[in-house]
């Protein structure tokens, strides 16, 4: 998929670059992001935005892969990004990505952030709980200043790939319960407060999800809840952002949509509703994040030791693991890889990839079909563009590895691998416990 093929030397190329040459000059483990993937998918969503003659904000969830090349990318596509922490705000910020089409999020945000974010001149704050949005006040009438919020609702849909439910009270640590009275209380509060301008609300009902009937339902229930504030508050939603979530293939069996799908389930449900209600029709904001980057992204291994157990398994490893892929030690997450110097030889054996962390549970792929493996091959994980950089960890002070963004050919790095120095960068030992100098 993407720009990925095998070319005549068998080897695996993505963005017309040779993998086997990444590995010479960058070094594995590699992330390799085809940057073309990336553009297409960006303009995938705002293509089906523009089609449905709707308003809009397509905002990049940087939680999925933050560094400043990806902002870059994002503003030149002309999509607005979502921010959880100061480090995310920060990257976008010395990406020079323009703070209005920032969107800042989080269950938690500490004053500093606030303030951070409100310095900045941030576009709009999503506003989880009652606590954050009298701070979120109070630090903004400090600085004379009328911040765009939007209040974060709790559906009370939840949706996970295949199955969906609607529950009337949702157990969940983020926003302010639609079922319970929560959400009207936060947006009669919020239209109190003099430094406080409510555009809307934002939903968000889970990660990965293959089918539109959930947005559907969570696009119902805003609705509904729209016209019950215009009546008894008399307010109205400029804004209504459906959150993330559209999901991705990782391997067989996965069956996401095509994204103008998902889009048009959201942007036609919102039109009919509104216009039944007679009411004008809100800006949609949505926030893909796994969806923008993740099928962009490959992981390069090089293999390095293996070991068979005759009767049981043969395990391969590789020169990375779950400190740069956590997920299928988390989430039980499935990936799909093949040898990237030797990609169109057949599938002699079935191996387990093992990291090399020190953790039994540091496997990121069981049972692979594969070539039989020689040391020194490398191993080409697909699909690991997000929540895997964004994910990596100095666990075992194993570094982080490189990312380099290939296109057209050419291969730009977009992240330095770690040195040994950066590893010990923040570390002080205490005058007490130096060595005494001679
Ligand atoms: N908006 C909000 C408010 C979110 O919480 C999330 C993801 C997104 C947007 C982006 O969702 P996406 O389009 O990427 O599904 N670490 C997990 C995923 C956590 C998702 C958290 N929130 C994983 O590796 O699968």
């Amino acid at each position: 998929h993407g720009t990925s093929k095998i070319n005549a030397k068998g080897h695996l190329e993505i963005g017309g670059v040779d993998t086997t040459d990444l590995a010479k000059e960058f070094g594995t483990p590699l992330y390799i992001v085809d940057e073309a993937l990336v553009r297409q998918r960006a303009s995938e969503y705002v293509e089906a935005f523009k089609a449905s003659g709707l308003k809009f904000q397509v905002a990049y969830a940087s939680k999925a892969f933050s560094v400043m090349a990806m902002c870059a990318i994002a503003e030149q596509e002309g999509l607005s990004l979502d921010v959880v922490s100061d480090g995310e705000l920060y990257t976008a910020l010395q990406a020079g990505f323009p703070v209005e089409r920032i969107h800042f999020h989080g269950n938690n945000k500490t004053p500093d952030e606030i303030n951070m974010a409100l310095e900045a001149g941030i576009g709009c704050f999503v506003v989880d709980n009652f606590v954050e949005l009298h701070l979120l006040n109070a630090l903004a009438a400090e600085k004379g200043l009328t911040v765009k919020i939007l209040l974060r609702i709790t559906p009370g849909v939840e949706a996970h790939t295949h199955d969906y439910i609607s529950t009337g009270q949702q157990d969940s640590k983020f926003g302010f319960d639609l079922a319970n009275g929560a959400a009207k209380k936060a947006i009669q509060e919020a239209i109190a407060l003099a430094n406080l301008e409510v555009l809307g609300v934002h939903s968000h009902i889970g990660s990965q999800i293959f089918e539109v009937d959930g947005f559907r339902m969570a696009v119902d229930k805003v609705s509904q809840f729209a016209v019950e504030i215009r009546k008894d508050l008399g307010l109205t939603f400029q804004v209504i952002n459906l959150g993330g979530g559209f999901g991705i293939r990782y391997v067989e069996g996965d069956t996401p949509l095509p994204i103008a799908q998902y889009v048009g389930a959201i942007t036609d449900a919102i039109i009919s509703n509104f216009t039944a209600a007679e009411f004008p029709l809100p800006e949609i904001w949505v926030e893909p994040g796994r969806s923008m980057v993740g099928d962009a992204g490959t992981t390069l291994y090089t293999i390095g030791t293996a070991k068979e157990i005759p009767g049981v398994r043969k395990y391969i490893a590789v020169d990375g693991g779950m400190t740069d892929n956590p997920r299928p030690a988390l989430y039980q997450s499935e990936y799909e890889a093949i040898l990237a110097n030797r990609a169109n030889e057949a599938n002699e054996e079935t191996v387990t990839v093992a990291g090399k962390a020190c953790e039994s549970g540091d496997k990121l792929i069981i049972d692979l079909e594969l070539p039989k493996a020689n040391i020194g091959d490398l191993l080409a994980v697909f699909c690991t563009g997000a929540y895997n950089y964004a994910m990596a960890s100095n666990y075992n002070r194993i570094r982080r590895p490189a990312v380099v963004f290939v296109k057209d050919g050419q291969a730009d790095l977009a992240v330095q691998r770690e040195s040994l120095d950066n590893i010990v960068a923040n570390d002080v030992i205490p005058a007490r416990l130096r060595k005494a100098e001679l």
